[in-house]
């Protein structure tokens, strides 16, 4: 076990900010994160109070110094624990990178998560935020997770109930925040896949591949070709992905502004309600009339010239900067739409 002091996180957050933290250490099994929790205590007691379990560090805003001890979690292990005629239940440790360990199902033929495919960071954080793209979430492969219980110090058993998730929302985001290091999550996947290929995009795309015949691999590999058209790798533009959620309103509401604004991007959901895309009401609002976010830049920070949901570190952006842009990203979409935006990323 080694803490270190005063540790830089700009390589460990995919927006690039240049903050650091007062503790920092790593883990890779649970005995040694027994001993830094024991090794916590001894600390001075605001750093003692705050304890951040971080993965990939992809959909975190630093604002500032992290005044506490950052804890990265670096458990491994893929392994299968159980199997009858439909599904193969494996468990994968919470520091394994996602997209490695999507990529690993897929090669073993097992289906349901090739629709999330290249989503940055680790297997812990999925659970979070109940990661999804292209018409698929954590939720609908999850079967249950390990999670060491920071202040207790024991391990609890999540089942799906247990977590409570919701559009790009678990029980990790509200009443279990930052209460827990979750150490492996299990997912129930298909020996014989059921195709999503719902998100049209999909389709499209498997055309130009010429594929006629679907395999998880196609769809896997159609997901990254579109996802590399639009997203921004994180590598070369600091981002973390969608900054806000994509928000939803009364059908009575989506009315009047498709009156208003035909163009306008949502869809239906089964409660009626309509989920509109953050993206376009970005794209149709900006800092002033006639211009729009969409490209948009402010010293460091701007807004992504292909999808306008994205906020990005164009280069030495302070995460103040990023945090003020989407204020007043959502300032303006509130005063022109009445539409509140709500941020999907951890401001810290
Ligand atoms: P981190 O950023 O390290 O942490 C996120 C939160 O989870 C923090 O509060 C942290 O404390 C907590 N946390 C992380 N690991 C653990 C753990 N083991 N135990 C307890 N708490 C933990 N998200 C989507 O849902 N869909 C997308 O399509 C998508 N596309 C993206 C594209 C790009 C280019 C980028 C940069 C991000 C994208 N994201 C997307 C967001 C992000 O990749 C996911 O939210 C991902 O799950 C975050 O993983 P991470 O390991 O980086 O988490
Ligand atoms: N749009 C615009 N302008 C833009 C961007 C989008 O008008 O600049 C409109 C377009 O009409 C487009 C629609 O928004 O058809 C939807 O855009 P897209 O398919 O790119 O998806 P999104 O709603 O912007 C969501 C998720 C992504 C996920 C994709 C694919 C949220 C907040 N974001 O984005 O997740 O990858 O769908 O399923 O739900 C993330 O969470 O970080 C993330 C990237």
């Amino acid at each position: 076990m080694q803490v270190l002091n005063n540790f830089s996180l700009q390589q460990y957050n995919t927006f690039g900010i240049d903050v650091s933290s007062r503790y920092f250490a790593t883990f890779s099994d649970e005995r040694t994160l027994q001993e830094i929790l024991e090794y916590r205590n001894q600390l001075p007691v605001d750093a003692n109070a705050a304890t951040l379990i971080l993965g990939g560090g992809s959909n975190i805003l630093f604002t500032k110094n992290y005044d506490g001890l950052v804890l990265k979690n670096e458990m491994k292990g893929i392994a299968v624990v159980k199997e009858d005629e439909e599904y193969v239940y494996v468990k994968a440790g919470a520091g394994e990178n996602w997209h490695q360990f999507v990529l690993y199902c897929i090669a073993q033929n097992w289906a349901g998560l090739e629709n999330l495919s290249l989503i940055p960071g680790c297997v812990g954080a999925s659970p979070i935020q109940n990661i999804g793209a292209y018409g698929v979430e954590i939720k609908d492969v999850f079967d249950s997770l390990d999670a060491f219980h920071l202040q207790d110090k024991k391990m609890i058993h999540f089942t799906a109930d247990d977590c409570a998730f919701g559009y790009r929302e678990s029980v990790f985001k509200k009443q279990c925040k930052h209460q827990f290091a979750i150490c492996s999550v299990q997912y129930r996947l298909r020996k014989r896949p059921l195709f999503n290929t719902s998100y049209g995009a999909i389709e499209q795309e498997l055309e130009k591949m010429g594929v006629h015949e679907l395999s998880v691999k196609a769809v896997s590999d159609a997901v990254i070709r579109i996802r590399s058209s639009k997203l921004p790798d994180p590598k070369v533009i600091g981002n973390a992905g969608s900054f806000f959620k994509n928000p939803e309103v009364p059908s009575v509401i989506y009315d009047k502004l498709k009156q208003q604004y035909p163009s306008i991007a949502g869809y239906t959901l089964p409660n009626g309600n309509v989920k509109l895309a953050a993206g376009w009401l970005i794209e149709h609002s900006g800092p002033k009339p006639g211009v729009s976010w969409k490209g948009y830049r402010i010293g460091n920070s701007g807004c992504h010239e292909k999808q306008a949901l994205v906020l990005v570190n164009l280069g030495g952006a302070e995460g103040n900067e990023i945090y003020d842009l989407s204020e007043s990203i959502i300032a303006s979409v509130h005063e022109k739409f009445g539409v509140l935006l709500e941020r999907e990323v951890n401001i810290l």
